[in-house]
C-alpha cells in the first residue's frame, strides 16, 4: 500500500496561546487558543471588557504596537501573522481579513463620497482603471442590497440612514475579496428590525462568499441565528466552546449558564440582549489566582481559586474550562426541565 497523505485543510484563522498585554500589567487576552475553519463562523460573546475586540485586532495586529506585548501564535491561511513585514500586513488587512466595526461613521469617511472611498480601497490593492474600479464598487452596493446604488454611490456618509451606512461599510470590507470577515458587534448601534435584516444580510454574504467569520455579539439569539459555533470569553479567557446548539442547550461552564439565565425570558429570542450577572469582572491588571470567575461563581469551591481549571471535555468539539462542569450542567439541564413541566 502507498502512503497517501489526504492534506488537511488549512484552518482560516488558527490562534494558539495568544496572551496580549498592555503596558506591562492589563492581561486583556490570557493564553486564547481558537480555530475558525474555512466558510465557518464563530460567535464570540462576553461581558464588556471580556477581550473580545483586542482578540479580533490581534488577528490583524491592530492593536497599538508601543507597550503592548503579544504572546503566542496567530496563523491566517497557513501565514504567521506576527513574523509579517509591512508589505504583507498591508495584503493581510482588507485582501485577506475584513473588519467591520459597530460604529461605521469611524470606518468611513465624512468627507468622501462613498463610493469613492470603495474604489480606492480596491485601486490600493489592485491595478485597474477608474472606470472598472466604479463598476466593482458598483457591483459591491448591489451585493449588500442597497437600493438605487448607482445614486447611492455618490452619497457621503452623512447622507446615510444607520442601516444603509452599515451596508456601505460591509460593502467597504468586502471590496478586496477578502476570505475572511471579523465583524465586531456589527449590529448593536441599529433599531431591532434594522439588526435583522443585517444579520440577514451577513449570514446570506456568508454563505454566498464562503467566507470565515468570527462575529462579535453580546446577543445570544443572534449568534445562534448566524454562528456555527460558540466561544464564551470571560475576563479574556476562553471559558466554553462548542457548536452553537451545545452551547445554548447544553452549557457546562457557570458563566456560561449565568448568561443564560440572565436573559429576561430564557428563551432565545432575536435582539434581546444579555443581561449582567452579579457582580463584576476581575481587575484585569491585578488577575486573582485560579479561575478568573471564581470570585462571581454559585458553585466556587477552595480549588477553583488555586490554579487554573481544567479543560473539560464536554462533547465531540464542545469544551469548558471548569472544575464543576458536570454539576453545573446538570442544574442547567434540571432547571430547564422543570421549566417545561410548569
Ligand atoms: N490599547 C489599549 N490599552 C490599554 N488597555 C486596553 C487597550 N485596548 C483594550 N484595553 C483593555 O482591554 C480590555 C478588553 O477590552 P476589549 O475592547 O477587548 O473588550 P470587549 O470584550 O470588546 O468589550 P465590549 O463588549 O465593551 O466591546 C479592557 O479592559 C480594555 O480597557
Ligand atoms: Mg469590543
Amino acid at each position: 500500500m502507498t502512503d497517501t497523505m489526504t492534506p488537511v485543510p488549512e484552518p482560516a484563522v488558527a490562534i494558539q496561546g495568544l496572551s496580549v498585554t498592555f503596558g506591562g500589567k492589563v492581561r486583556a487576552v490570557d493564553r486564547v487558543d481558537l480555530t475558525l475553519g474555512r466558510g465557518q463562523a464563530i460567535a464570540l460573546i462576553g461581558e464588556s471588557g471580556s477581550g473580545k475586540s483586542v482578540t479580533l485586532r490581534a488577528i490583524m495586529r491592530l492593536n497599538p504596537e508601543r507597550k503592548t506585548a503579544i504572546e503566542g501564535r496567530i496563523v491566517v491561511a497557513g501565514r504567521d501573522v506576527m513574523a509579517m513585514g509591512k508589505r504583507e500586513l498591508t495584503t493581510l488587512r482588507g485582501r485577506e481579513v475584513a473588519m467591520i466595526f459597530q460604529e461605521p461613521l469611524l470606518a468611513l469617511d465624512p468627507v468622501y463620497t462613498v463610493g469613492r472611498q470603495i474604489t480606492e480601497a480596491i485601486r490600493q490593492h489592485e491595478k485597474i482603471g477608474a472606470t472598472e474600479a466604479r463598476a466593482r464598487a458598483l457591483e459591491q452596493f448591489e451585493r449588500v442590497r442597497i437600493p438605487s446604488p448607482e445614486r447611492r454611490l455618490d452619497a457621503y456618509p452623512h447622507e446615510m440612514s444607520g442601516g444603509m451606512r452599515q451596508r456601505a461599510m460591509i460593502a467597504l470590507a468586502l471590496a478586496c475579496n477578502p476570505k475572511v470577515l471579523l465583524a465586531d458587534e456589527p449590529t448593536t448601534a441599529l433599531d431591532a428590525t434594522v439588526q435583522i435584516q443585517i444579520l440577514l444580510l451577513l449570514r446570506d454574504l456568508q454563505a454566498e462568499l464562503g467566507l470565515s467569520t468570527i462575529f462579535v455579539t453580546h446577543d445570544l439569539g443572534a449568534a445562534v441565528e448566524v454562528a456555527d459555533r460558540i466561544a464564551v470569553m470571560y475576563a479574556g479567557r476562553i471559558v466554553e466552546e462548542g457548536s452553537a446548539r451545545q452551547v445554548v442547550l447544553n452549557p457546562h461552564h457557570p458563566y456560561t449558564i449565568g448568561l443564560l439565565r440572565s436573559r429576561a425570558d430564557g428563551a432565545l429570542a432575536k435582539g434581546s440582549r444579555l443581561q449582567t450577572i452579579p457582580g463584576s469582572p476581575p481587575d484585569l491588571a491585578n488577575r486573582p489566582p485560579g479561575c478568573p470567575f471564581a470570585p462571581r461563581c454559585f458553585l466556587a469551591e477552595d480549588r477553583c481559586r488555586v490554579g487554573d481549571p481544567p479543560v473539560v471535555e464536554a462533547g465531540p468539539g464542545h469544551r469548558a474550562a471548569c472544575w464543576k462542569s458536570d454539576e453545573a450542567a446538570g442544574g442547567f439541564r434540571e432547571q430547564r426541565s422543570e421549566l417545561e413541566v410548569t
